[in-house]
């Protein structure tokens, strides 16, 4: 059955790949990025809509949930893909550790990472109570794992702020149950893009067409989970 999307980030990298990948599977998808007027690739994908949301401002994230609301009516799918490490914070490679990182650097990285989607999901709530069922992805990563990024990753501001988006994935699906509204947090995978770089294990092709599919299978029962691109449980 189709479903209507909401997706943030889906001018370039997974958020485009993903866009494609939903409009591909007859979905309808509300597409969501910084700035329209240069999403070129985007448009070139005809998803239902195109619209601005910058997910560092509560205020535009507030107007970008009411316009997905009044476009569709009800939301099924809702998925936080945006996201940042502290290179968008300006930080230079070797400024990026826990002992060195400046603490504006943590908060931006934060604030776009984890409070943006826990206000998108808040304000997005009515909608995705409408249909029997709906779902929101949280796009996560492994360096938010305590097992993981403890070592990995070395920048402080990007694992933090995943680990704070898997706490906020855990606590919008416990009040969001009595809605029906399941929360997962996703690790998508390693994959090529400007943020994951060209070492990445997957081009977004490859990621892409998994992910989508497996949306397809998540249902209330997987609320609360931590998950890989196979559906398996990642540790917290
Ligand atoms: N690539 C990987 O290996 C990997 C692994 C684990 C998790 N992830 C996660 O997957 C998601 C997508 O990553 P990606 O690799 O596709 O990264 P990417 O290629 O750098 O794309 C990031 C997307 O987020 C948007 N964005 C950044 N800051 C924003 C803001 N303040 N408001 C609204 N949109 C904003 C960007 O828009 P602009 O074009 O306007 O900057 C772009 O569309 C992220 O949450 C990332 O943490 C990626």
């Amino acid at each position: 059955m189709a479903k209507r999307v909401v997706i943030t980030g889906s001018n370039r990298g997974i958020g485009l790949a993903l866009t494609a990948g939903l409009i591909g599977a007859g979905h309808q998808v509300f597409a969501g990025c910084r700035n329209p007027a240069a999403a070129a690739e985007l448009a070139a994908l005809q998803p239902d809509a195109i619209a601005a949301v910058e997910m560092a401002d509560p205020t535009s994230i507030e107007a970008f949930a009411r316009a997905a609301d009044r476009h569709f009516g009800a939301v099924d799918l809702l998925i936080n893909n945006a996201g940042i490490d502290a290179r968008s914070a300006g930080c230079d490679f070797d400024k990026r550790g826990p002992m060195v990182i400046e603490p504006e650097a943590v908060l931006e990285v934060t604030r776009v990472n984890a409070v943006g989607p826990m206000l998108l999901i808040r304000h997005l709530a009515p909608a995705l109570s409408r249909p029997d069922q709906a779902l929101v992805i949280n796009v996560s990563s492994q360096l938010g794992s305590m097992v993981v990024g403890d070592t990995r990753g070395g920048d402080a501001a990007y694992n933090v702020s995943k680990a704070a988006l898997n706490m906020v994935s855990v606590m919008m699906a416990d009040r969001l149950r009595k809605h029906d509204i399941a929360v997962v947090a996703l690790h998508p995978g390693w994959v090529r893009t400007d943020m994951g770089g060209e070492r990445g294990e997957l081009a977004v092709d490859e990621a892409a067409p998994t992910l989508v599919e497996m949306f397809e299978r998540l249902t209330m029962a997987d609320t609360g989970r931590f998950i890989r691109p196979d559906g398996s449980d990642h540790p917290w």
